[in-house]
């Protein structure tokens, strides 16, 4: 069945870093589909700016080539093609001189009820610098809004700075703070299943639940993008935002509405929650790994210190750490999370693993294992329910533990639209509930910040793990000493 398309009103999207990875791989595209499905009304518009020298032509060949490399040929023709890019038009603008910016104003539609919105898909030294100019040049309407991409910068203190800046030009309610994890399908599902369920809402505490982890793996490795990985690490890159939104959406107390603040509200109680790792134990809870030469899809890939070209980095491309949440409905029941680049599989999934029952009729002959709720983000997205049943047969009373596997993708058919597709269209909308707020992003860093201070005091270097594996084994010490195990997908019958 395909989903109701409705038209957005029309809008001037600017982008800056309009000649960068980003707009290349995921603006760029998501806003193609978006077009091709007819969301995208005749008279909105495009202007890509960056500080290079390129007229409307040259650029439009550069996103027609991005297309190519980003699009499967059957997703578009040569018509859809052609109108998406007679909305795009290219403007050289210096963010932090005097140069293009009038000429900016000059490209933008007038008019107070037209939807404006600057994406600064930058480097967030840059988000002030713009912000303030966006401001001076008078470029604000009622009707506009802002989009930072993520990092917000790279602690509490400078995130805080960020958001002043952002603070001084822009109300709150037009600051749209991206983390794609939250435009994914399945996160949403999440709310879904929780709140649109009356089956898992009652078990969903303490009480019945022994653990969650969260795991997103990645087979990739830093692809060009060492430089700017360098100066950040799985955990400031992943966990203080990807991570611990989707941990956020798992813990948090049913809203009032879906309303961007209300659900925001619920979120923020769970960070503020979280027990704080002090800098002592910062070593043993959470684990830092850097990947060495392996293999990944069968060839041999180099270690990220050699794809770096340095040999005395210590920035941690995995992370797996214990998290607890101090309040009534989590205390005791730790969150484990996990993440890294060159591991042995693409795949992010959230697992609840249910407490064992309390009395089994069925033991010793057949063990029972607990039950488990797995929501698969990405590939082959779904939900597995682990449940015991009997082995068919008249061979006596033995049990099995197997999944009610509910792949989305037979279910329902359909495209899995990109993240970026719903996120900009919201933008357009003027809905925030899948953004960060500002007070959100400040309490994730405030839990995060004694860690990277641990982790910066020890003599201790991230543990080497081969590329191709599930990170080091300190990872796997991490979990079984609480008697637990990750969750394999070819059955959690070892579980406790
Ligand atoms: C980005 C990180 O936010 O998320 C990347 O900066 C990471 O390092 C990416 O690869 C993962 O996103 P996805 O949607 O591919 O899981």
């Amino acid at each position: 069945m395909a989903a109701r398309v409705i038209e957005v009103e029309p809008f001037d999207l600017v982008v800056f870093g309009g000649t960068g990875d980003l707009a290349a791989r995921k603006l760029m595209p998501a806003l193609f589909q978006r077009d091709l499905a007819g969301q995208i009304p005749a008279e909105a518009r495009i202007l890509a700016v960056s500080r290079r020298d390129l007229g409307d032509e040259a650029y439009r060949g550069l996103v027609q080539d991005a297309l190519r490399r980003h699009l499967k040929p059957s997703e578009y023709t040569p018509e859809a093609l052609a109108r998406f890019l007679a909305r795009i038009c290219y403007l050289a603008v210096d963010a932090e001189g005097e140069a293009g910016w009038s000429e900016l104003r000059e490209g933008l539609r007038p008019g107070a009820a037209r939807v404006r919105a600057f994406y600064l898909a930058v480097g967030p030294d840059l988000f002030a610098p713009i912000a303030e100019r966006i401001e001076r040049f008078g470029l604000i309407t009622p009707r506009t809004r802002v989009v930072l991409e993520k990092p917000i910068g790279k602690d509490g203190a400078s995130a805080r700075a960020v958001n002043e800046a952002i603070g001084r030009v822009f109300d709150e309610r037009q600051v749209f703070r991206i983390d794609h994890y939250l435009g994914k399908e399945t996160v949403q599902n999440l709310m879904a299943l929780r709140f649109a369920n009356a089956l898992f809402e009652p078990l969903w505490n303490a009480s019945h639940i022994d653990h969650v982890q969260i795991t997103v793996a990645e087979t990739l490795g830093v692809e060009g993008r060492a430089g700017y990985y360098d100066t950040a690490g799985a955990m400031r890159d992943m966990v203080q935002n990807h991570l611990l939104q989707l941990l956020c959406l798992v813990a948090m107390e049913p809203p009032t509405s879906l309303e961007a603040d209300a659900v925001r509200d619920e979120k923020l109680k769970v960070l503020k929650s979280l027990k704080p790792i002090g800098e002592q134990e910062a070593g043993s809870v959470c684990i830092r790994g850097q990947y060495r030469a392996g293999a990944s899809g069968g060839a041999a890939v180099p270690g990220y210190l050699d794809e770096l070209g340095r040999a005395d980095s210590t920035t941690e491309t995995f992370v797996a750490l214990k998290a607890e949440i101090a309040n009534w409905r989590w205390a005791g029941r730790p969150f484990y999370l996990r993440t890294g680049k060159r591991l042995a599989q693409r795949v992010s999934e959230i697992v609840v693993a249910f407490r064992p029952i309390p009395h089994s009729v069925f033991e010793p002959a057949s063990p029972v294992a607990p039950n488990r709720l797995v929501i698969r983000l990405q590939p082959d997205e779904g939900v597995k329910l682990w449940l015991m049943i009997k082995d068919p047969g008249p061979g006596g009373m033995r049990l099995r533990h197997v999944p009610l596997d509910m792949s989305f993708a037979e279910a329902f058919g359909a495209r899995n639209p990109d993240a970026y597709e719903r996120l900009l269209m919201d933008v357009v909308r003027g809905n925030q509930t899948l953004f960060m707020r500002r007070d959100e992003v400040e309490a994730a860093w405030a839990w995060i910040d004694p860690i990277l201070a641990g982790w910066k005091a020890s003599t201790e270097r991230p543990r080497p793990y081969a590329a191709g594996t599930w990170g080091p084994s300190s990872a796997v010490a991490l979990i079984e000493r609480d008697g637990r195990t990750w969750h394999e997908d070819s059955g959690p019958e070892d579980a406790p």
